[in-house]
């Protein structure tokens, strides 16, 4: 195939695993497998692979990231990355396959399997035997600082015995379920909410700011890999590493086992699961590595994963449960979506009983009826499914599920268009109350203290019946509402002021475009400038003004802004050429709404800072850290708080410490507040 046609191909599979991170993180409701979904990351990996697309340029799912606003982000010496996942024996033998191609036919295979644990994984780094830092995952090339937190926690040794230099361990940090329960029911106890699950609370309690509250709770880890040893000699064999581990005081998973070839490991694999409930922690998988990491380097990674092991995963775990309801959800587009209600069923961390059942056809599909036994999964471990029917349950009292004759909230006739069912009725108080709901989320305008319930209260109570009524709201109104007292009511009043200038990249997020997400959104201010040159455009290019079609949307190749091809251009530009749409622009305005674009948080790129990692050190002359910090991100580069290998430039002020010298050490280019601005100036 030629490099064009590889080239599309490539944006086709960008475009389909984007349409399935959005079923499956937005909206819910994945159509494809697991499996089928990661066939299909690895066929993009492997096509930009070998077109050579840089890392940058990659298509990213954007969810991988921990950080929390408030924690320091510490770069990775050596990036955490995540491994390939194997669903079946075929996939284990082409890993052992791979392995040898690329090291010796001979190579022996000798692997050491270890329980995956579904917990959080984190970086620990020792100097002379003392933990230094603990850092998070986080984007995999920069982690969250949790020293304090693993410290307070005591989930990792604080020192080893015996260990000199620097070394890195690699493990997961876990909350055992007996402990998960008891924290639980202290939560319920004093009226809070319970957690879903061991990981979530995991790793909602290692991002508490107040680490001292995190004495005495259980948290423990098991270590599993060494990724660093400087000054310290450490075993070849990662068997032996780990016996090394235990023998300074890590936990290492018990059930770590030593196999030869392919065949010991896929019936270990096999026979795994049935002791996966007497653990007192959950495992998500196994983890198949090679014994030898001396080979370890020389396999090297793609840009997502080490060739060195997989990750086996269990088949989701599937349980029987009753169908009792299928109830009508109404979104706010209007599509109506059938939710199975069901018998509460606990699968994979937490209880089950709502599931999506996407729409009608999928309901005939799999031949539902109410009342049937039918097997309920959770994909991805997160989402509840219903996989299908048990044909023995069917006892002659199931009833036929119906597709809807109205609307549940308006009662309005649905339309059918594609698969879907959807009421027409644009002013439908579920719809309404669905889009306010999405227009003060934290994605779009973010109104602080503005959730459902608020929503609900001030469509109901206060005739609130578009986004420009809730700037209308007045505090005395709002303090007359059930559960709001006076003084959440001049917090809500100022959320909404503070909120009128978040500029028209969220005002659009917020409008519940269809096509038109965050990302969009921001494309279309950051060209228009204002809602007033959108709004034309939209106008115009709906009206089929064919100039401004061939250079928006250019029939072979890109235009002018990402991501907005002709079928998104039409979709969006006639929902902003519709006159309800115009007039909830107006309205806003008019209520004080900025409709202007923001100064995005990256300026103009700067070609020699964008994406360049700078540490700050010392007192600079005249700009104070904050400056400097915001003027290197609005020129596209990060501010990251260790010096590691990976740091581009270190910024050295009066009285620089540890970090000059670090700098130095590493040969990492030094710049003082002069050359930092002659950089920031390089290409304007
Ligand atoms: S080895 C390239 N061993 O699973 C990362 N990982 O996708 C190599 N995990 O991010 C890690 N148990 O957080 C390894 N025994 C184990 C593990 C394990 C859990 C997690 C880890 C990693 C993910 C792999």
């Amino acid at each position: 195939m030629a490099q064009t046609d590889l080239m599309n191909t490539l944006a086709e599979l960008a475009a389909e695993l984007a349409r399935h991170d959005a079923l499956y993180y937005a909206q819910a409701t994945p159509e494809i497998e697991d499996a089928d979904y990661d066939a299909l990351r690895r066929r993009y990996d492997e096509l930009a692979d070998e077109l050579g697309l840089a890392e940058a340029d990659r298509y990213t799912s954007g969810v991988g990231d921990d950080h929390v606003d408030g924690f320091t982000t510490v770069a990775h010496v050596v990036p955490m990355l995540s491994l390939e996942k194997v669903y079946s024996r075929e996939e284990i033998e082409d890993f052992a396959n791979r392995l040898r191609r690329l090291l010796s036919d001979e190579l022996a295979l000798d692997f050491v399997v270890e329980p995956k644990i579904d917990g959080m994984s984190v970086a620990l780094w020792y100097e002379g035997g003392r933990l230094q830092r603990a850092l998070t995952r986080g984007n995999g090339r920069q982690g969250d600082d949790i020293t304090a937190q693993v410290r307070e926690s005591g989930c990792a040794p604080l020192e080893l015995p015996n260990t000199a230099g620097l070394v890195e361990i690699r493990g997961e940090i876990y909350l055992p379920r007996e402990a998960f329960l008891a924290l639980n029911e202290r939560l319920l106890s004093t009226g809070s909410k319970a957690l879903v699950n061991p990981r979530n609370a995991c790793a909602g309690l290692m991002k508490r700011k107040n680490a001292e509250e995190l004495r005495g709770l259980g948290i423990r880890s098991f270590l599993y890999a060494i990724a660093r040893a400087e000054g310290q000699e450490v075993p070849q064999y990662q068997h032996q590493r780990l016996q090394w581990l235990v023998a300074r005081g890590c936990q290492v998973h018990p059930d770590t086992t030593r196999l030869s070839g392919v065949e010991a490991v896929y019936a270990f694999a096999q026979a795994y699961p049935e002791r996966r409930s007497g653990l007192d922690h959950d495992i998500d998988g196994l983890v198949i590595k090679l014994n030898d990491t001396a080979w370890y380097d020389e396999l090297g990674a793609t840009s997502h994963h080490p060739r060195y092991g997989v990750a086996w995963k269990f088949p989701s775990e599937q349980l029987p449960t009753t169908l009792q309801e299928v109830i009508v959800q109404v979104g706010k587009s209007g599509k109506l979506t059938p939710v199975a209600v069901l018998d509460p069923v606990f699968i994979s961390g937490s209880t089950v009983s709502r599931a999506s059942l996407h729409n009608w056809s999928e309901i005939r599909r799999k031949d539902l009826q109410l009342g049937d036994r039918v097997l309920v999964q959770k994909a991805g471990e997160i989402i509840p499914q219903v996989v299908a029917v048990i044909a023995e349950g069917r006892d002659g009292s199931q009833r036929p599920i119906a597709e809807p004759s109205a609307c549940p909230s308006c009662g309005t006739t649905p339309v059918v268009q594609d698969l879907f069912h959807f009421c027409p009725n644009p002013a439908c108080p579920a719809q309404l109350r669905e889009r306010l709901r999405h227009f003060a989320s934290k994605g779009a305008m973010d109104i602080d203290g503005c959730g459902p319930a608020v929503i609900e209260a001030v469509v109901s109570q206060l005739g609130v019946a578009s986004p420009a009524d809730l700037f209308r709201l007045q505090p005395q109104q709002l303090a007359g509402l059930e559960r709001m007292g006076a003084k959440s009511a001049e917090n809500l009043r100022k959320a909404l002021d503070a909120a009128k200038g978040r500029g028209l990249a969220r005002v659009l997020a917020g409008l519940s475009i269809p096509n038109c997400g965050v990302v969009m959104a921001e494309a279309l201010a950051e060209h228009f400038g204002s809602a007033q040159a959108l709004l034309d455009t939209a106008q115009a290019y709906q009206a089929g003004d064919q100039a401004l079609v061939e250079s928006l949307t250019p029939k072979t190749g890109n235009g002018p802004i990402s991501g907005l091809g002709r079928t998104t251009a039409l979709s969006i530009f006639s929902a902003l050429a519709a006159p309800q749409l115009r007039q909830v622009l107006a309205d806003l305005e008019a209520v004080g709404v900025d409709l202007s674009q923001q100064q995005a948080a990256v300026g103009s790129r700067v070609a020699a800072v964008a994406d360049k990692a700078f540490v700050l050190t010392g007192t600079l002359p005249t700009l104070d850290r904050a400056e400097a910090s915001a003027r290197i991100k609005a020129a596209g580069g990060r501010v990251v708080s260790a010096v590691s290998k990976k740091t581009d430039y270190v910024v050295a002020g009066e009285s620089a410490g540890s970090k000059l010298s670090k700098a130095e050490q590493l040969g990492v280019s030094i710049l003082d507040e002069a050359g930092l601005l002659a950089l920031l100036a390089a290409d304007a």
